[in-house]
């Protein structure tokens, strides 16, 4: 820890975005730096507050007002790429005007701010640091291909690989973006692809004129995708992760639902590498009959499970009734909760499989704690990361990205995962890159290093 006087002049600002899968590993990384002597203080904006008292206490937070209508519900609104361009429009002019009242009292403070460390995904807000002065480096909450698929993009669309159209070139390989095939690539439902590309290019136009890129991954298990984003961008680029390792939980989720301890209980109950865990994260939406299908397919898998069933997972639906004779079916054997305490329940020994929508953070999740993945993905970044789960790393099965969840596919994934030959084969394939994600965060790991030149960074700036 610094000593006081050593400790003026190490703030940094960390602005993270007000999305639960952005928002975790920002903080995480700001946890990280904190332990390295970095001081910190937390923009966020007024649409969801963190809770001050899960988080050290010379933390110091700063409310940014937004006057952009954000859905309440936890889905991701029918048109992403709009929302996010309006937020980074609001957000703007109260960022800065906040920024720039703390650089006042800083300066009174000695020292003053370091840099600003934002989510490449609030451009407006690295934009707005660096029209104060202030260096700002940017977050990629999502992996290294994926960041490499923001780069191409308009080649993408250029060359006819997006939109994706349905059945004739799904399964062609991408030439521009191996190992891609079409359909793993980066999408969302939105009334405007352009929009999209647009809002990805000012994620790479930001990175680019940025200090410095911080990535959430892993250098030995993306160094394909990392060694391409140097060659092509002039700045510092740093692999941090798994960062949910070196700064265990955040606990709060910023839509108030309480994590659910009690099914950690219940796992004690549960046989070594019996139980499925199933969350499709804090976005994803699947239509009522799906849900339906999901639930006989837990019911007839005869293994334990965890289902999280948060608000909205059901689109249109604020709460999901589960079909009548369920829980005769299911009796003991089964546990729904709204929030799950995600890093406790991925390492339980007794849990043996993810049924997961392959977020990103997830995903790192599962890999750091060696739990196979049965893949899943509805959105964005998480086809992309499906395939290198299943296909490429080879440590999930993958419950087909176009087809709509069906019953009897859900038990043949759980039992060609924790039943059969082809299953031990990815138990220890998950296990090999488990080991490699943790020699990454030991001493002088590539993890471990890039954090401490992150830090020797900030400090020299
Ligand atoms: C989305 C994208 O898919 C992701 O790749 C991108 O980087 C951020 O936005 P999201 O749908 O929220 O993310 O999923 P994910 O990236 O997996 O993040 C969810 C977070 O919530 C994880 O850190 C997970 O541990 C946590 N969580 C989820 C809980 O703590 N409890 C739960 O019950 C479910």
């Amino acid at each position: 820890m610094a000593s006081p006087s050593r400790a003026a002049g190490r703030r940094v600002v960390f602005f993270p975005f007000p999305y639960q899968g952005h928002f975790n590993p920002l903080l995480r990384l700001a946890g990280a730096l904190h332990a390295r002597g970095v001081m910190v203080t937390v923009f966020h904006t007024d649409l969801r507050a963190p809770d001050p008292a899960d988080y050290p206490s010379d933390y110091r937070f700063v409310s940014v007002p937004v006057h952009t209508y954000v859905p309440p519900e936890l889905v991701a609104s029918e048109d992403i790429a709009r929302l996010v361009m309006e937020l980074n429009i609001s957000c703007a002019a109260p960022f800065k005007k906040r920024l720039a009242a703390m650089l006042a009292e800083e300066v009174v403070e000695a020292g003053g701010v370091r840099c600003v460390i934002t989510d490449v995904i609030w451009y407006s807000a690295q934009a707005a640091a660096r029209e104060l002065g202030l260096p700002a480096l940017g977050f990629m909450t999502s992996s290294a291909a994926s960041f490499r698929s923001f780069m191409v993009y308009p080649a993408l669309i250029e060359k006819g690989y997006l939109p994706v159209q349905a059945e004739e070139n799904k399964d062609d390989p991408v030439d521009v973006l191996p190992p891609f095939r079409v359909k793993y690539l980066e999408r969302i439902e939105t009334s405007s692809l352009a929009d999209f590309a647009t809002l990805l290019e000012h994620r790479v136009d930001g990175a680019r004129r940025s200090t410095g890129l911080i990535i959430n991954t892993v250098e030995a298990i993306e160094a394909v995708d990392l060694d391409k984003i140097r060659e092509d961008m002039c700045v510092p680029v740093f692999a941090v992760g798994p960062l949910n390792k070196f700064t265990p939980l955040v606990k709060s989720s910023l839509y108030q639902l309480q994590q659910d301890h009690r099914c950690l209980d219940w796992l004690d109950t549960q046989a070594p590498g019996s139980v499925v865990y199933v969350s499709f994260g804090s976005l994803a939406a699947m239509d009522p009959h799906e849900f339906v299908e999901l639930a006989w397919g837990l019911a007839g898998s005869k293994r334990p499970f965890i289902w999280v069933v948060r608000p909205s997972l059901i689109r249109g639906f604020e709460s999901g009734d589960l079909p009548d004779g369920f829980w005769d079916e299911v009796g003991d054997r089964g546990r729904i909760v709204d929030w799950a305490p995600q890093d406790e329940v991925l390492a339980h020994p007794a849990v043996g499989a993810f049924l997961t929508h392959n977020g990103w953070n997830s995903t790192m999740e599962a890999v750091s704690e060696g739990v196979p993945m049965i893949s899943r993905p509805f959105l964005g970044d998480q086809y992309g990361n499906a395939m290198f789960v299943c296909h490429v790393w080879r440590v999930g099965v993958e419950l087909e990205v176009e087809n709509q969840l069906e019953r009897g596919k859900i038990q043949d994934a759980i039992e060609k995962l924790m039943g059969n030959k082809e299953g031990k084969e990815i138990r220890e394939r998950i296990t090999n890159l488990k080991e490699t994600a943790e020699k990454s965060i030991k001493d002088s790991g590539p993890s471990h290093t890039a954090l401490l030149n992150l830090a020797d960074l900030i400090f020299s700036l």
